[in-house]
């Protein structure tokens, strides 16, 4: 069994699509346990409601010491795979360092394109729209120093309809990324378990 942090700063909708994947066995070897948030938000209710421990480090409140704290905590839980899904906080280097090949993030477009500093939220998807794409999606990849910028796991694809805004292209999208973020976690738990035996 490997254990499963999940870092999240808002609606938690993929850590619940995680969670129900774990409920119906979906996600071979790997165990969610562990929420940790970064301010309060809805993540940390789902969570708790799926007798998950969570863990607030408000950032607000802590600022500075966020990584070293979000250290601790992945350690004394003695996880093995972090999956960040809609974390708002950096991670510094010494922890993506660490975390190399075991840290992973979802982002709401496909990457490389619309990717990187300030592209978050609607961001993403209001300069897709400004761009007149007819395609966008979701990506989900290695956490490293670059941002946004670690190896693809996987990618999926939805059409840009002629209507859409923000909103409907981040709900259609936002379907997609329930239904690719387990499976990648699913994938990479047995290729981790197959490397580190
Ligand atoms: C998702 O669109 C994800 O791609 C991005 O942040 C959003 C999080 O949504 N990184 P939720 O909190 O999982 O509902």
């Amino acid at each position: 069994m490997l254990r499963l942090a999940i870092l999240a700063s808002g609606s938690g909708s993929n850590l619940q699509a995680i969670l129900d994947a774990s409920k119906e066995g979906l996600l071979n070897n790997l165990v969610p346990v562990l929420c940790v948030a970064d301010r309060p938000c809805r993540a940390l209710e789902r969570a708790a409601d799926r007798g998950l421990k969570t863990v607030l480090l408000d950032r607000k409140k802590i600022g500075t010491k966020l990584p070293e704290a979000l250290d601790c905590q992945l350690s004394e839980q003695k996880i093995d795979i972090v999956a960040l899904a809609g974390w708002l906080s950096i991670i510094n280097g010494k922890i993506t360092r660490k975390w190399t090949g075991r840290m992973v993030n979802i982002h709401p477009s496909l990457l490389p394109e619309y990717g990187g500093k300030g592209m978050y939220g609607e961001h993403v998807h209001k300069a897709v729209l400004d761009a007149g794409e007819n395609q966008s999606g979701c990506t989900v990849h290695f956490v490293t120093d670059s941002i946004d910028g670690g190896k693809i796991l996987g990618q999926s694809r939805v059409n840009v309809l002629k209507n859409d805004t923000t909103e409907s292209l981040a709900a259609r999208i936002l379907i997609e990324e329930h239904r690719l973020y387990p499976k990648i976690l699913a994938d990479l738990a047995v290729d981790i378990r197959a490397y580190h035996g």
